[in-house]
């Protein structure tokens, strides 16, 4: 099974970072209509998040010939906020993929510590939202990223903790 994903790396939890100088990027890691934006707008912490990028650029929810600059635009902002002095950023993304989390690896000029906030929704659950939203076309977007959900590996150097305190609900993930 490649979602939900499986690593129980929680152990390794971490308090927050080592250094109160060091900088933050909290990734949201979870399907499309998991919940990763509702939980990124309540934590008062600058957002980056790529579809308002992408709509921000085209007034479109999806546009492929740009998503280049998509997402080369949201590494630029997640270095320009902690250039501007902002000790924590969250990344509102899936980070799915190794791909996806890789382009958000530190900068050197302004090195931050990645963790991620796992959204433990269900696949099903999050088709039934979008079955009951506005783009039902969803469905086959959640189904291909559960279906090649790429886990956390140990060489990424991201820290899997309980951001905003759900790390009971871990188990939801083995439902269906
Ligand atoms: N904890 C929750 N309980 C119930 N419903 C929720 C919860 N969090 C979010 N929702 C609802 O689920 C839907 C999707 O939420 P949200 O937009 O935050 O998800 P998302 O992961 O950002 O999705 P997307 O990847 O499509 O941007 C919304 O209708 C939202 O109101
Ligand atoms: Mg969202």
């Amino acid at each position: 099974m490649k979602y939900p994903p499986t690593d129980n790396r929680e152990i390794d939890i971490d308090d927050g970072p080592h250094e109160p100088s060091d900088k933050v990027l909290i990734m949201t890691h979870g399907l499309p209509r998991s919940g990763k934006s509702t939980w990124a707008r309540e934590q008062g912490t600058p957002v980056v998040c790529p579809d308002a990028i992408r709509l921000a650029k085209t007034g479109l929810r999806w546009f492929g010939p740009i998503e280049h600059e998509v997402w080369a635009t949201a590494r630029t902002m997640v270095r320009a906020l902690f250039l501007a002095g902002h000790k924590s950023v969250i990344l509102d993304s899936t980070t799915g993929t190794r791909q996806q989390r890789d382009m958000f690896l530190p900068s050197q000029d302004v090195p931050w510590r990645r963790y991620l906030k796992v959204v433990p929704t269900t696949r099903g659950t999050c088709i039934l939202r979008a079955l009951s939203g506005p783009y039902p076309e969803l469905v086959e977007v959640i189904n291909f990223m559960a279906d090649n959900w790429e886990p956390v590996q140990p060489e990424e150097e991201v820290i899997i903790t309980n951001w905003g305190g759900n790390l009971g609900k871990f188990l939801d993930f083995m439902k269906p």
